[in-house]
């Protein structure tokens, strides 16, 4: 049964975008090595809410997650090449169902495309993933992907104690392109350092995504929602590019003047 969740014509095109954008990670710098991670709700995409994986092992869950009692996401595994996963998704992708009680998933037994052709594991950061599905679920249902990525200008700026609060990085990013606040009125949240893959970072990332379809992790990356692949990555594309214009005229030994605040009121948003 598993296996025919890659048959499916709507997961079909899911997977698509996924492969597209597991290539453009690769291509801007945004995924070296296994960098990067990408899950997606597909529980609405399935004709009917049955138990998948039924013959296979639950696995636990820390936290309860009955609010995503038989859900089904689509996740990249962990250690997984994004260049890879752009050439042969089908190796590099697996699928879990949330158990009927909320405390545990069960997977899909696809081999991956490492060369030993280990089981596939889900996504080092899947608390975090998960925590934030059920918060999209309830707050935002319309959103159904969350897609992390090593953003170097990200990375760089949070090294910088100025820019180390939402606030001073909205103010910044504004400035930089009009575009920004145009298509992320909401700004990007900031998340202190917490070590990767960890409840305390899936927690601090949850409370800032309330408010913010995307947040920066200190020291590490960015990470975005969207109602699609394509948009998640189209969100960080575009404050990266700020981020950029910004480090640019750094690098090039100038102080940007940036957009004033009139300037960025008129700005209409289109988000
Ligand atoms: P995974 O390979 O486990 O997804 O980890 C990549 C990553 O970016 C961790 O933050
Ligand atoms: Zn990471």
């Amino acid at each position: 049964m598993s296996h025919g969740l890659f048959l499916n014509e709507k997961i079909k095109n899911v997977i698509s975008e996924v492969v597209e954008v597991a290539q453009y990670l690769w291509e801007k710098g945004w995924a070296e090595r296994n960098a990067g991670n990408i899950s997606v709700n597909i529980t609405d995409l399935l004709p009917e809410r049955v138990n998948f994986f039924t013959d296979y092992d639950v696995y636990p869950l820390s936290v309860d997650l009955s609010y995503l009692a038989r859900n089904i996401f689509m996740l990249t595994a962990t250690g997984v090449r994004m260049r890879d996963l752009a050439k042969a998704p089908e190796k590099g992708l697996c699928f879990i169902q949330i158990d009927a009680t909320g405390k545990g998933y069960r997977m899909s037994e696809f081999r991956s495309g490492l060369p030993n052709r280990q089981k596939l594991i889900p996504t080092s950061e899947l608390p975090t993933h998960l925590a934030i599905q059920e918060m999209l679920k309830r707050s935002h249902p319309e959103m159904k992907v969350v897609v992390h990525a090593h953003v170097p200008e990200f990375i760089a700026l949070s090294q910088i104690k100025e820019f180390k609060s939402a606030v001073a990085l909205n103010k910044l990013l504004f400035g930089m392109h009009p575009e920004t606040k145009m298509f992320v009125p909401q700004g990007i949240g900031f998340v202190p350092y917490s070590l990767p893959g960890t409840e305390s970072i899936a927690m601090a990332t949850v409370k800032e995504l309330e408010t913010h379809p995307v947040v920066v992790w200190e020291k590490h990356g960015l990470l975005a929602t969207g109602i699609s692949v394509i948009e998640a990555y189209d969100t960080m594309d575009l404050l990266s590019k700020s981020a950029k214009i910004f480090l640019l005229c750094k690098s090039a030994g100038y102080d940007p003047e940036g957009l004033t605040n009139e300037q960025i009121g008129d700005i209409p948003q289109f988000s």
